[in-house]
């Protein structure tokens, strides 16, 4: 089940995430928390981008070095929790664009229903889909729905996530089996009201002190 997933054990990371899942931790540092664990996310997630050679002269001598290809990746967080890990992927790739999906739950059927497509045009290009809580995989899935109904390419999709539940990477790989998952954690297990578990809660009420 854990091909293709990448799970961030360094100590800052961990120590972020034991901090975020503390249920006496406050928005403010909720929030400085979560945005570090995005900013290793981040660096890890984006080391398929792909890069030239370069000879440049550095105040020495001349020497090789490797450049980022232009390539104008596309970040598309998932509203609105997703804007979570937007900002730090932002910082290390400036050049990306953002294209937003929002999507509510409807109260019947329990599953994600649009309200929100800004996706750009041009899709042939890297993709980061970002949101913290890959729950029941529904709102992912609907998101990839979304993307390769408007001309993505799954090999082109990267998703990046918080935490797993293992019920929702069970039911993302049953439709895309092959798209890399970056996260801090897979947790435990997916609970009756669709919770995380031990998981950290709601991760947009408590990122944006909405709780
Ligand atoms: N969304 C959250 O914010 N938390 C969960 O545990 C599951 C979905």
């Amino acid at each position: 089940m854990n091909d293709n997933i990448f799970i961030n054990t360094h100590p800052i990371v961990q120590d972020r995430l034991t901090k975020l899942r503390n249920k006496a931790t406050r928005p403010k540092t909720f929030r400085a928390c979560l945005n570090e664990i995005a900013l290793f996310l981040a660096i890890d997630a984006t080391a398929y981008l792909p890069t030239y050679t370069k000879i440049i002269e550095t105040p020495l001598q001349e020497t090789k070095g490797q450049l980022l290809v232009e390539t104008n990746p596309l970040i598309v967080p998932i509203l609105r929790a997703g804007l979570a890990l937007s900002d730090s992927l932002h910082s290390v790739i400036p050049n990306a664009d953002v294209g937003h999906i929002g999507l509510y739950r409807d109260h019947d059927t329990h599953m994600p229903v649009e309200y929100l497509n800004k996706l750009p045009s041009d899709l042939n290009r890297p993709i980061f889909v970002v949101d913290p809580m890959l729950a029941t995989g529904n709102s992912m899935i609907k998101t990839l729905d979304i993307l390769m109904e408007a001309g993505a390419k799954e090999s082109d999709i990267t998703v990046i996530t918080l935490l797993c539940a293992p019920e929702g990477i069970k039911q993302m790989r049953k439709k895309y089996n092959h798209i890399r998952i970056f996260t801090a954690a897979v947790d435990d297990l997916l609970n009756n009201d669709a919770y995380i578990a031990p998981g950290l809660g709601d991760a947009g009420d408590r990122y944006f002190g909405t709780e």
